[in-house]
């Protein structure tokens, strides 16, 4: 990508399946029922500016609207072009019978006539009131069925021959379900987003997209230290204060955010770290384009695993099924 200010820095770029080129970290907008949907515009606004050109966006997010103005913002004032950003959304799963126009509110409210990229969001139609406590459940929860995921995925392979979505993603998958359903798939996605943080590596899963030319995007790249109440429990593990992960920091006199976005870039993840503070966002990005980690750093944070999961997903569980574990079967 042409750099056309010189203040700024863009990330390098990898290639996607589908020929496009997408930044090796994005700006993440769930403010995790924290922050308002106009500190997360004001986020995208300051990212775009600092030269983010990867944001990742969801219709569940509720704040596509405000991101929306602030894109014609950045383009009315020239910062940048359509094509030269990256928007991705998701639709959510109270959709999945409605892709189409689900589809077509995102594009609405962003302001847009296409993304770059479009998620199933969880392979379930199960969904949750934004905000719910964890021991919300929803009574018309189902499990997981490849009929009805492939019937999803269906709309997606329309929206993407009409060109309303330049490619398609899934999310929230496990190996057992891809096997599943990837046969079944005409169009291939061309990425998925899962969690990945040096406390949660999923390599099993990591290897089996990588192998297939499908865009691992690692969402929670800091372990998500504001996520919601909902997410938390006592045995969650923190990434950046894993004792592997401050050492490594300390030597590079940077801060333990900064070791989880080199890791995950340098095992050829896309990070998508959120942020709404300019210093951290701009910290963040420049940590994946500069010092890079060593071999050895690499291997001890591989060593370094704890397989905790952060997001366990139990808001999604169905009748009968009381243990989280098995929203990842
Ligand atoms: N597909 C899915 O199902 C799914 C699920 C979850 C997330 N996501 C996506 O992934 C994105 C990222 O995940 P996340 O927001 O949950 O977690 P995250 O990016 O791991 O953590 C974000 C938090 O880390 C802190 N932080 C950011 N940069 C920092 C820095 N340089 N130094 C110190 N602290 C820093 C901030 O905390 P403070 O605000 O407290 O400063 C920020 O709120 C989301 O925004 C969303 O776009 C997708």
């Amino acid at each position: 990508m042409e750099n056309r200010n010189s203040e700024i820095r863009l990330a390098p770029t990898r290639k996607l399946r589908n020929g496009a080129e997408i930044p090796i970290i994005g700006l993440g907008t769930f403010g995790s029922d924290k922050y308002t949907a106009n500190q997360v515009a004001e986020a995208v606004y300051g990212a775009v500016k600092a030269g983010y050109r990867l944001i990742d966006c969801a219709a569940v997010y509720q704040n596509e609207k405000e991101i929306g103005e602030v894109i014609a913002k950045l383009i009315a004032e020239g910062v940048v072009t359509r094509e030269e950003l990256f928007i991705t959304s998701k639709v959510w799963n109270d959709r999945h019978r409605d892709v189409e126009a689900a589809c077509n509110e995102s594009l609405r409210d962003l302001g847009l006539d296409y993304v770059d990229l479009y998620f199933i969001h969880w392979p379930f139609p199960n969904y949750h009131a934004p905000g719910c406590s964890g021991d919300a459940r929803n009574p018309d929860s189902k499990p997981f069925s490849v009929d009805e995921y492939i019937d999803t995925y269906r709309q997606c392979e329309k929206l993407y021959k009409e060109g309303k979505i330049r490619a398609i993603g899934m999310s929230n998958m496990t190996v057992k379900k891809l096997e599943a359903v990837l046969p079944l798939c005409e169009i291939m996605p061309a990425a998925l987003e899962m969690e990945l943080h040096p406390a949660f590596q999923q390599p099993e899963l990591f290897k089996y997209v990588k192998d297939r030319d499908i865009m691992p995007i690692g969402f929670c790249p800091l372990g998500s230290p504001s996520r919601p109440e909902r997410d938390r429990t006592d045995e969650d593990v923190a990434a950046m204060q894993m004792p592997e992960i401050v050492e490594i920091a300390a030597a590079h006199g940077i801060h333990p955010a900064g070791v989880c976005l080199k890791w995950s870039a340098q095992i050829g993840a896309i990070p998508i770290p959120f942020s709404v503070k300019p210093e951290q966002y701009k910290a963040n990005l420049a940590y994946v384009c500069e010092d890079p980690l060593t071999d050895e750093e690499m291997k001890k944070i591989a060593a370094a695993d704890r397989n905790c999961r952060l997001i366990k997903g139990q808001v999604f569980l169905w009748e009968g099924a009381d243990d989280w574990r098995a929203i990842w079967e």
